[in-house]
């Protein structure tokens, strides 16, 4: 019996953060403790999505909290995806995005409104899923881990100071809404 572990999340210009991850071909015990620890990681960090070289393991694996899935604790928001590839995309959503790798700082971001991922579930099984809005913004965000890019590289310009304060009082206002600054 084994117990999940909260497993360290690489910051800033970590090499490992700038690697491209391998395809996983083998859906093990091994794997499943690698999905386990990463959920207890992004729950107990409080993000919206988490990908697998963040915590050190260059393999192509993803989580990412599907909000629109209402009323729902985050731990049944959480979806896996093993190899995940976006097959679909359209629209467009200009916004704020943050990582967990990268705290404090958030950034405007223009990523596609909808997109179809292709991905396997911890088994192995293949599934495709619409995602939209913080969703979508998500599984873009951490696909693009998967490849070695950082959101920083793609955003127009970064909030400053007083927007941030700004946020931060819409937050204590409307408690729930970690949306408004999504660490991903
Ligand atoms: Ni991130």
């Amino acid at each position: 019996m084994r117990f999940m572990a909260i497993r360290n999340i690489l910051r800033g210009n970590d090499p490992a953060l700038l690697k491209t991850s391998r395809i996983i071909t083998d859906f093990n015990k091994r794997l499943h403790m690698l999905l386990d620890d990463m959920r207890e990681t992004l729950v107990e960090a409080n993000g919206l999505g988490l990908a697998s070289p963040q915590v050190g393991v260059l393999r192509r694996a993803v989580l990412i909290v599907d909000t629109e899935i209402a009323d729902k604790p985050m731990e049944e928001q959480i979806i896996e995806m093993v190899n995940p590839e976006i097959i679909e995309e359209c629209g467009e959503q200009t916004g704020n995005e943050g990582c967990l790798s990268v705290p404090g700082v958030y950034g405007i971001v223009t990523r596609p409104e909808r997109v179809k991922v292709k991905a396997q579930d911890r088994y192995g099984n293949y599934f495709e899923l619409l995602l939209s809005n913080t969703a979508a913004r998500a599984a873009c965000h951490e696909v693009d881990h998967l490849n070695g890019v950082i959101f920083t590289s793609l955003a127009e310009r970064f909030l400053t100071e007083e927007e941030l304060d700004r946020l931060a009082e819409d937050r204590t206002e409307n408690e729930q809404d970690n949306e408004q600054k999504p660490d991903l």
